[in-house]
């Protein structure tokens, strides 16, 4: 297998990262430092995949001095992990540095400047990746820095640094188009690592391996077969100490724009010619702009708009959104959203996808539901009423496959019954799915953007996105009250009710 081809079926066992390399991190004393990017690289170097010379500076300006920074990040890993091992936990700290940064400090970037410089000399790298791992506002902010201060080439020949980008990629399109226009002066769009952590769940990484290597499902995978599709990212949790980000973002921005957009895209795209991450992208691209087409005149029939309320679940008060802390107390902003929509293509024309996505739900599931047609005559089957054949790809918390089919009640009289055929990924013994930011990392350090969004992709969602901001706007569309830790508005219910059908995820529980 060539590398592409190899990083759709790989494992991350299976690979060393030959290159040593230089990660700049900003944000390194952040949540999403402690709780994941250490984390990843804390897995990789138990796996033996990091090559002798690498360094990663985290920035921040919260600690004095690398052992106070060290000890907290050990304190992170060992509530993520039963026990750590030593030996890897050493040979990790030996590359790691902190640096005390503040990004108003012009000083501060020279300072850094000037150990990139050195370092540099020390070790011969290959590679330099500078990860944005901070709130957005500072996005812009730091790239223009990295320029002015020099850093892409200090004591580096190569002009082809990496930026590596958190999500929100902007609020909108305009703020969006923005922000790539701005990083474009600096890093040319094959150096631009959007994240979107969705892309490295495993089970994701595994819809187009289902699609098109199960000649089963590649045969039926249009609207002659098809009846409807589901895509459902609930959540159970609230919004944490995220309130503020949330208010201003929703779950249609925080959710809808990017993860359920990027699932949907791999589900409904076209095969692609090759597994080179531009094929990929640019099949995914396809299906962003038809979206981005849509015609919305029907959408207050088509969407459904919800924010949890208070709730008592087992003698504990759960708090209504409106409580939250940093939360507007006369917020209108959605933590749910169903949607119902179209593809105007050959391959999907009048196949209803819908999709939904809540915070605060009873149960935390991501699911991918294909449920398939049965539109033929059987004499055989003398009228009796069948459950439809469904395919269901399970993202998380399990990770797995399960397949609806019909069979013969055993001692009946010809009685047919449905049976679900069941893999379970992640119920293997022994199985260890690798954490989403190990593989992004690896591939963020090998150069390989099939896992990331290209500014295309992150455009045309953001039309769509926009659109559908713009209509509930002009048209008022209702926000439904649903009581924390139940199952969601139940106007989302009749959503589907109208057109005969169930969320499946409530079907199948
Ligand atoms: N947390 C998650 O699970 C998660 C998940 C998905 C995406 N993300 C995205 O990841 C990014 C980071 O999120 P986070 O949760 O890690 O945020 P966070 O916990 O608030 O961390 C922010 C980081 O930025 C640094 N910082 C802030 N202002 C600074 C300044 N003026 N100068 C220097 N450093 C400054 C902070 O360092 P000091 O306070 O030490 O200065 C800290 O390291 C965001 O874009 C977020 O949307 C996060």
């Amino acid at each position: 297998m060539n590398k592409t081809a190899d990083r759709l079926y790989r494992s991350p066992e299976d690979k060393n990262i030959e290159d040593n390399f230089q990660f700049i991190l900003f944000g390194g004393t952040g949540d999403l430092a402690h709780n994941k990017i250490i984390p990843a690289f804390y897995n990789l170097a138990a796996k033996d995949i990091l090559p002798d010379h690498y360094t990663i500076i985290a920035t921040g300006r919260r600690y004095d001095n690398k052992n106070e920074y060290l000890n907290n990040l050990y304190s992170s890993i060992e509530n993520k992990k039963e026990k750590i091992d030593n030996r890897t936990w050493q040979s990790l700290t030996d590359h790691i540095e902190y640096f005390q940064l503040s990004f108003k400090e012009n000083n501060d970037f020279e300072r850094l400047r000037k150990r990139l410089l050195q370092k540099s000399k020390e070790d011969k790298i290959s590679n330099r990746i500078f990860y944005l791992a901070t709130a957005p506002k500072f996005f812009a902010e730091i790239a223009k820095k990295l320029k002015e201060f020099n850093l892409l080439n200090a004591g580096f020949e190569h002009s082809d640094s990496r930026l590596v980008i958190e999500k929100p990629f902007g609020h909108d399109f305009e703020s969006a188009k923005k922000l790539n226009n701005t990083l474009n002066d600096i890093f040319s769009e094959k150096n631009i690592f959007r994240i979107d952590h969705y892309l490295g769940k495993e089970m994701i990484q595994n819809i187009m391996v289902i699609r098109l290597s199960n000649p089963i499902f590649r045969a039926l995978w249009n609207r002659e077969h098809i009846d409807n599709i589901q895509i459902y990212l609930n959540e159970s949790e609230g919004v944490k100490d995220r309130g503020k980000y949330y208010d201003d973002t929703g779950v249609i921005k925080d959710m809808f724009q990017n993860h359920i957009l990027q699932v949907l895209s791999l589900i409904a795209m076209e095969e692609p010619a090759n597994l080179s991450a531009q094929e990929i992208s640019d099949k995914k691209v396809e299906v962003f702009k038809e979206l981005a087409d849509n015609d919305l005149s029907d959408i207050d029939k088509h969407i459904v708009r919800g924010q949890y309320d208070s709730n008592t679940v087992n003698g504990e008060k759960i708090k209504a959104y409106r409580q939250e802390k940093q939360i507007n107390s006369e917020s209108q902003t959605a933590t749910f959203m169903a949607l119902k929509l179209f593809l105007n293509n050959d391959r999907w024309r009048n196949v209803p996808i819908y999709l939904k996505s809540g915070k605060r739900l009873n149960k935390k599931e991501a699911a991918i539901a294909v449920e398939f047609k049965d539109n033929f005559h059987s004499s055989y089957l003398q009228n009796q009423k069948l459950d439809s054949n469904l395919l269901l790809i399970k993202i998380q918390p399990e990770e797995g496959v399960s397949l609806r089919f019909n069979t013969r009640k055993p001692a009946s009289n010809n009685k047919i019954i449905p049976v679900k055929m069941e893999f379970c990924q992640s119920c293997q013994q022994f199985f260890n799915s690798p954490e989403n930011y190990e593989g992004l990392i690896y591939d963020m350090i090998e150069g390989d953007k099939t896992l990331f969004t290209s500014w295309e992709e992150v455009s045309y969602s953001w039309k769509f996105i926009d659109k559908i901001q713009q209509k509930c706007e002009e048209e008022n569309i209702e926000l439904h009250n649903y009581p924390a830790l139940s199952e969601g508005p139940e106007a989302a219910d009749r959503l589907l009710e109208a057109d005969g059908r169930k969320w499946l995820d409530k079907e199948l529980s």
